[in-house]
């Protein structure tokens, strides 16, 4: 009996401190955030006892969970939803049914989930494409690239590439009715960075070039050079996303070593010879001040690590490390950053980057927002922020595209 009043009492206390979290008591629906993040902390906690007692990998809880959210295939009265493959990637797309004389816009959407997990049949991700593909009367083609740690950059990129510019072909655009001058990449938090990237790769070939009209990117994250930018340290426990499982699970997109990992976690990971690529991404210089707060700029610690890691220093893993040149050619831009985010600053750099290298960009800050939060946009858990920000996305589109 007492046995289990103890092993109770400890799970009450742990449950406890699991369920505190720093969370801004003005926040909007304060309680539902708090669950959300309670549960982000339990999956986290779970995943690094599983690991330990090598049950199972640190991501692979993750990964369950967002499964458990995938849906299928459903057509509605206004648009057919297949999944299908293009160029051997699998893809939902999203067909109007109304007869159109017009040609239609497209949207590419790239899923997010640290590289490691998630999928555009997840339940958020379909109501969104489903939703722009209603309301807009567009074609969406939603990919699932490859995943890391199975498989490690470049794949995600290639999959994505490689899908976009099949798509691209004249006489694809013909099949699926779209206008070849109105295509959008859009994508949210490692799928930001998916489509910053693509978008600046298409943006570089001479083939491709001026082929993408717009982009959209829902709080990405742009670079992994500097992990202590002030809102990686404000926003460290969340809500929601933590700084650790933020760079446990993304870090294995770059290698499956742990060595990795931790250094990213002490930001102690970019090599001596990268030193030219710090001005690229210093918040002190483009953070915009009411930002910066009492943060004092202190540059990451060079060549700590012994292995070298060839990514870390990839503009194609961290966009931010474009130079101004390859910036002022980017379309015009749609960026949402939200203000309880640790990835808030690698969004407000680039906005400023982008600006300052003369591309056409609106910018929303959320003031209330969280990370992730057009992926509780969705019953059983909605906040009605993301609903909000679902609707600025459909209406910029709308103007925009
Ligand atoms: C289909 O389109 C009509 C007219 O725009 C709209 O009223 C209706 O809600 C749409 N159906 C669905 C399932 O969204
Ligand atoms: C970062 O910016 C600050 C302020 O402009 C400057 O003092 C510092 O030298 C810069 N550091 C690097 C590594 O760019
Ligand atoms: C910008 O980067 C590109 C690609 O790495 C390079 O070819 C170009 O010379 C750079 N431009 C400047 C001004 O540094």
């Amino acid at each position: 009996m007492e046995y289990k009043a103890l092993c109770f009492g400890f799970f009450c206390i742990l449950f406890a401190y699991y369920v505190y979290i720093p969370i801004p008591e003005n926040i909007e629906e304060y309680w539902k955030v708090r669950i959300i993040h309670a549960g982000m902390e339990i999956a986290s906690l779970m995943a690094t006892l599983f690991e330990s007692m090598g049950l199972m990998k640190f991501e692979d809880i993750f990964v369950m969970i967002m499964a458990l959210q995938n849906t299928m295939p459903v057509s509605d009265e206004n648009i057919t939803v297949i999944d299908t493959e293009l160029s051997d990637i699998p893809v939902r797309l999203y067909l109007p049914k109304r007869n159109s004389e017009r040609q239609r816009p497209a949207i590419i959407f790239i899923h997010g989930g640290t590289f490691t997990a998630g999928s555009f049949k997840m339940h958020c991700f379909d109501s969104l494409n489903r939703e722009t593909a209603n309301k807009l009367d567009v074609v969406v083609v939603a990919p699932d690239y490859r995943l890391a740690p199975q498989y490690p950059f470049p794949a995600a990129l290639e999959d994505c590439i490689s899908l976009v510019k099949f798509f691209l072909q004249e006489k694809v655009l013909a099949q699926y009715g779209v206008d070849p001058a109105r295509i959008c990449i859009s994508g949210d938090s490692s799928g930001g960075a998916l489509t910053a990237v693509v978008t600046q790769l298409l943006q570089d070939d001479p083939e491709y070039k001026n082929k993408i009209k717009a982009q959209i990117l829902l709080y990405p994250a742009l670079q992994a050079i500097d992990t202590l930018m002030p809102s990686y340290q404000e926003y460290e426990h969340g809500p929601f996303l933590s700084r650790k499982v933020a760079i446990m699970l993304s870090c294995l997109y770059l290698s499956d070593d742990k060595q990795l990992a931790k250094a990213i976690l002490k930001n102690n990971h970019v090599p001596e010879e990268s030193r030219h690529l710090l001005k690229f991404v210093n918040w002190s210089d483009f953070l915009p001040e009411k930002y910066k707060k009492n943060y004092v700029y202190t540059e990451p610690v060079l060549g700590k690590l012994k292995a070298s890691y060839p990514a870390l220093a990839d503009s194609r893993v961290s966009p931010l490390l474009a130079n101004d040149s390859q910036l002022q050619r980017l379309p015009s831009t749609y960026i949402v950053t939200c203000e309880h985010d640790i990835l808030r600053d690698d969004g407000l750099i680039y906005v400023t980057r982008l600006r300052n290298a003369g591309v056409p960009v609106t910018h929303d800050h959320i003031e209330d927002g969280i990370h992730g939060a057009v992926s509780f946009a969705t019953s059983p858990f909605y906040l009605q922020i993301g609903l909000r920000i679902k609707e600025k996305y459909i209406r910029w589109l709308e103007e925009n595209l």
